[in-house]
């Protein structure tokens, strides 16, 4: 590769790139469904607390790294470790691991296209009905959509970092924002909508057990995109003298805020649009709601809308799940093409040329595996119950690999590369930083518990899931 690195062109531009990062299927839909069910109001303080106060000390290790190293992953580590054969792992472990979320997160941006697709021109009914998600993920047709996902992909990630991911992060972004407001205050001035935002935030401290504060930080984790090299790739890509802390405090922010503002869209359209909804009919499945719970709340809205407006309105939330879901595509499917390119040197295009075509073709895999094929839907078994292809990968990779992630870049910055190398590189760009409570706590958590938290998560996970 000749010439400089690329580089973000604007402050807002990183910004909202990798806050297109950290908004994703997540935020919108498993967020606040999960809130609901699990103590409303008193997961909500919890949750923030865990973006603040473990979270985003990560963010900032990721980016400090990335911009330091101007590197992607695997070349970071290798930098600043000094070519530490361990950790090389480490940086081994955090370009596959975005791959392969790359694949099954391909795939449920499929299905929403798909669905996205079907609501614009098709039956609100056809939907709705039951048998259809099961029907859809089935069909040939999910490979034409395929086809229609990774072309997106490819034409805003050939553009490069400024002209393909921040140009389209600053058309998706706003557009995501005022359609998420559109559809809050439609609903909100629906009637029974109160009943639906009271079961959001009327806190239940009696419902946060062990295992919800396991899932409330697991949950934040991945919202904010950690553990998968895109913090660090994005990082690699901005100046030294941009000041990284505010930056990651207005990503953590700008995800968080649109987490908490999907619930007040969601739970009262669930409530309003159809007044009988038992709360305890609501899955615990991101992928439940979305295909197969939310059409049909959806379609009870053409009663007091009519058919038409009703499919407006759904044709409007996959939109928005859809630019939310390409946004994180992109991301994390920039960290193995940026590693390719700065490992060997080979151009964009042809990064993105050769990994495209795997991740296809495993996407395919993954396709394959609700029944299509027998050797991807019975691809395994483990913990007394069979796996497919799909489900491998995601308990794996995202399930199981991301606190360990996040656990060794802790580790790394503050006893590999060194405390005092990582607070002088994050001064760079960040006047007010230097000296702050703020950085005392940074310097402190960064050492101590957090990667002891995030490993007892790791390991928790891994005596529940596989044994
Ligand atoms: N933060 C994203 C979400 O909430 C997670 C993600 C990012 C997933 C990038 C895949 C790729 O959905």
């Amino acid at each position: 590769m000749s010439g400089a690195r690329e580089q973000f062109g604007s402050r807002l531009g990183f910004i909202l790139a990798a806050a297109g990062s950290a908004v994703g299927i997540g935020n919108l839909v498993g967020f606040p469904v999960g809130a609901a069910k699990n103590g409303g109001g008193a997961f909500l303080l919890m949750y923030a607390i865990f973006v603040f106060a473990i979270c985003l000390p990560v963010m900032l290790a990721e980016m400090t790294v990335g911009r330091h190293a101007q590197k992607d992953p695997l070349g970071s580590y290798n930098q600043l470790s000094g070519n530490k054969p361990g950790w090389k792992i480490a940086g081994w472990l955090s370009i596959l691991t975005p791959f392969m979320i790359a694949v099954f997160y391909l795939v449920i941006t499929v299905w929403i296209f798909g669905y996205l697709f079907e609501a614009v021109t098709g039956d609100l009914d056809v939907l709705a009905n039951p048998d259809t998600f099961g029907n859809f993920i089935n069909s040939p047709k999910i490979f034409l959509y395929m086809a229609g996902v990774a072309a997106v992909v490819y034409l805003i990630l050939q553009g490069g970092v400024k002209e393909g991911i921040e140009k389209a992060a600053k058309l998706l972004m706003p557009s995501l924002f005022i359609m998420l407001l559109l559809l809050v205050i439609f609903v909100l001035t629906r009637d029974n909508a109160m009943a639906g935002v009271e079961f959001y935030l009327i806190p239940d401290f009696s419902k946060i057990t062990a295992s919800v504060i396991n899932g409330a930080l697991a949950q934040a984790f991945f919202s904010l995109s950690l553990g998968m090299g895109i913090m660090i790739t994005y990082g690699s890509y901005i100046a030294k003298e941009a000041d990284v802390p505010n930056s990651a405090k207005l990503v953590a922010i700008t995800d968080t805020a649109v987490a908490f503002t999907a619930g007040l869209m969601i739970l009262p359209a669930i409530f309003s649009f159809n007044p009988d909804t038992n709360p305890a009919e609501l899955s615990d499945s991101s992928i439940g709601m979305i295909f197969t719970f939310l059409p049909k709340i959806f379609l009870a809205l053409q009663t007091s809308i009519g058919y038409l407006g009703a499919s407006i309105v759904a044709s409007l939330f996959f939109l928005l799940v859809f630019f939310a879901a390409i946004t994180s595509l992109v991301s994390i499917f920039e960290v193995p093409v940026a590693a390719l390119m700065d490992e060997k040197g080979v151009s964009r295009k042809k990064a993105l040329g050769i990994l495209g075509l795997l991740l296809v073709i495993l996407g395919c895999f993954c396709a394959l595996s609700f029944g299509f094929v027998d050797f991807f839907t019975s691809f395994t078994s483990y913990a007394g119950a069979e796996k497919s292809f799909f489900d491998v990968i995601y308990d794996v990779f995202y399930d199981t690999i991301l606190p360990l992630n996040g656990f060794l870049i802790c580790i790394f910055v503050i006893y590999r590369w060194k405390r005092h190398n990582f607070n002088e590189a994050l001064h760079e760009g960040a006047p007010n930083y230097k000296g702050s409570l703020f950085e005392r706590y940074v310097d402190i958590s960064l050492g101590t518990f957090i990667p002891v938290i995030l490993l007892v998560i790791f390991i928790n996970t891994v005596c529940l899931k596989y044994f």
